[in-house]
C-alpha cells in the first residue's frame, strides 16, 4: 500500500495579521451622511444594518473567537465633526476609543481607515471631494484624529479605493452623488484625494508616534481589477479595457504613489477581487447584470460580483513590490456567494497565491477579509453576502451565526498556516 501524499502545510510568520474588514455606512448604522437617504436596488437602506454601532462588543468577541489579530475599520468623519474646522465630537470619539481599547485587549491590532466611500452632509453641500477646499478641512480633522488615537493606533488607511469610490460616483452614477460620465470630477476627485492623502501622510508619520510601541505606517488602500478584452483581436473589447486599465490602475496609482509622492506612504494596502473582461462595452460580470449561468458557459468562474483570478493576485503583489518597494497589506479580499464550499476554495487558493508570492520575497504583512459580517452593500444593498457571519437581518436582534468559511479563516489565523 502506498503512503498517503504528506499534508501540505504552507506556514505564514508569526506576526502576520489575520483580520477582517468593515466600513461605517456598510455596518454600524444610525448614520448621517449621503448613504442615509440613498435607497439600494434592493429596496434596502443603511439605517440599522449589522447596528455595530450598538453592538460591537459582541462583534469583538466574535473576532476573538475567530482567532483574529487584527481588524480594519473605518472611523466616520460625519459623527466627529459637525462643521469644518470644528472640535471632535468627544461623546462619538469616546464610543470608537471603546472599540479599539476592546480590540486591543483582544489582541487585535486596529487598522482605521480614514475615508471609506463617504463624506459628512457639509462637505458634500460643498462638492465633496470635487472642491480643492476639501483637503485643508479633511487635513485639520485628521490632526486632530490622530493627536487623540495615536496611543492606541499605530496603522492608518487614508483613502479606501479612491478608484471605486470616483469612479462609481462620478462615471457610473451608482454612488452618491449619481452622477454620470462627469470625466472632469472624476480626476478632480482622485488628484485632490491623492494630494489630501500625502498631506495627512506626513501628518500620521510625525505626529502619530505614541505609546503603542510602533512606529506609525500610513498607505492608502488600491482595488486592483484586471481589465481585460474578452475577444483578444476585438478593437472595442481591447479599447474598452485599456481605457479602464489606464484611468482606474495607471492614472489613480500615478496620483497616490507616482514620483516622490511613493514617499508619502509607508505601505501599499491592495484591495484585490478579480477580473473583468469586456465584450465591447459591456462588462461580463454579475455585478453588471451578466447572470453567472452564461458566465459560467464562458468558461468564467465568478462569485456574485466578478471574475475570479487568482494567479492575477500573485501577479499584481509582484509588481506592486518591483513598482514601490513597499510592505504591503492585503485590505480586502472577499467573495460574495450562498456557496460556502465555493467560498472556501476561493480564499485558500488566493492565500496559496498570497504564501507563493511571499515565498518569493514579496513583503506583506497581513491579510484582512472582507467581511466580518454580511452587510450592506452599497448599491446592491443586502443581496450581496461576503460575511463569515451571516446576519439575519430579518430579525430585529441581528443575530450573528458563523458561516462555514467562519471556521476555516479561523484555524488559518489560529495556525497561522494554511493546511491542504
Ligand atoms: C470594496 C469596498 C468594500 C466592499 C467590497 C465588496 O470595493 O471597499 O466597501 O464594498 O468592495
Amino acid at each position: 500500500m502506498s503512503n498517503p501524499a504528506p499534508e501540505k502545510v504552507l506556514k505564514f510568520p508569526e506576526n502576520f495579521l489575520w483580520g477582517t474588514a468593515t466600513s461605517p455606512t456598510q455596518v454600524e448604522g444610525h448614520i448621517q451622511n449621503e448613504w442615509t437617504d440613498f435607497v439600494a436596488q434592493d429596496g434596502g437602506t443603511c439605517h440599522v444594518t449589522c447596528d455595530h454601532y450598538h453592538r460591537y462588543p459582541e462583534d469583538v468577541d466574535w473576532m476573538r473567537k475567530l482567532n483574529q489579530n487584527g481588524y480594519r475599520m473605518g472611523i466616520e468623519w460625519s459623527r466627529l465633526q459637525d462643521c469644518a474646522y470644528g472640535p471632535l465630537n468627544q461623546t462619538e470619539l469616546a464610543r470608537y476609543i471603546d472599540l479599539i481599547d476592546r480590540l486591543r485587549a483582544a489582541g487585535i491590532t486596529p487598522m482605521i481607515v480614514l475615508h471609506h466611500f463617504s463624506n459628512p452632509p457639509w462637505i458634500n453641500e460643498l462638492g465633496g471631494w470635487t472642491n480643492a477646499a476639501t483637503i485643508p478641512v479633511f487635513v485639520d480633522y485628521v490632526r486632530k484624529l490622530v493627536a487623540a488615537l495615536k496611543d492606541r493606533v499605530y496603522l492608518w488607511n487614508t483613502f479606501n479605493e479612491p478608484d471605486t469610490y470616483a469612479c462609481v460616483a462620478y462615471l457610473l452614477g451608482g454612488f452618491p452623488p449619481q452622477n454620470k460620465w462627469r470625466l472632469g470630477r472624476f480626476r478632480k476627485v482622485i488628484g485632490h484625494m491623492a494630494r489630501a492623502h500625502v498631506k495627512v501622510s506626513r501628518i500620521i508619520r510625525r505626529e502619530g508616534v505614541g505609546a503603542t510601541g510602533h512606529k506609525p505606517e500610513v498607505g492608502i488602500a488600491k482595488n486592483w481589477t484586471y481589465f481585460e478584452a474578452y475577444k483578444k483581436y476585438s478593437l472595442w473589447d481591447r479599447t474598452t479595457a485599456a481605457a479602464c486599465h489606464y484611468t482606474f490602475n495607471q492614472f489613480v496609482l500615478d496620483a497616490f504613489l507616482g514620483g516622490w509622492r511613493r514617499k508619502a506612504s509607508t505601505y501599499v494596502g491592495l484591495n484585490y477581487y478579480g477580473r473583468v473582461r469586456f465584450h465591447h462595452f459591456r462588462a461580463m460580470i454579475p455585478a453588471s447584470g451578466a447572470p453567472i449561468k452564461q458566465l459560467a458557459d464562458f468558461g468564467f468562474v465568478c462569485d456574485d460580483m466578478v471574475e475570479r483570478y487568482p494567479a492575477g493576485f500573485g501577479k499584481v503583489l509582484r509588481q506592486f513590490q518591483q513598482r514601490f518597494r513597499l510592505p504591503m497589506y492585503i485590505t480586502e479580499h472577499g467573495a460574495a456567494s450562498s456557496n460556502e464550499e465555493f467560498r472556501i476554495r476561493d480564499l485558500t487558493s488566493h492565500l496559496e497565491v498570497l504564501h507563493g508570492a511571499m515565498a518569493e520575497g514579496v513583503d506583506v504583512r497581513g491579510f484582512f477579509y472582507w467581511s466580518l459580517m454580511d452587510n450592506f452593500e452599497w448599491q446592491f444593498g443586502y443581496t450581496k453576502k461576503f460575511g463569515l457571519l451571516a446576519v439575519d437581518f430579518a430579525d430585529k436582534k441581528l443575530p450573528r451565526t458563523p458561516k462555514p468559511l467562519a471556521e476555516v479563516y479561523a484555524r488559518i489565523a489560529r495556525e497561522r498556516a494554511l493546511r491542504g
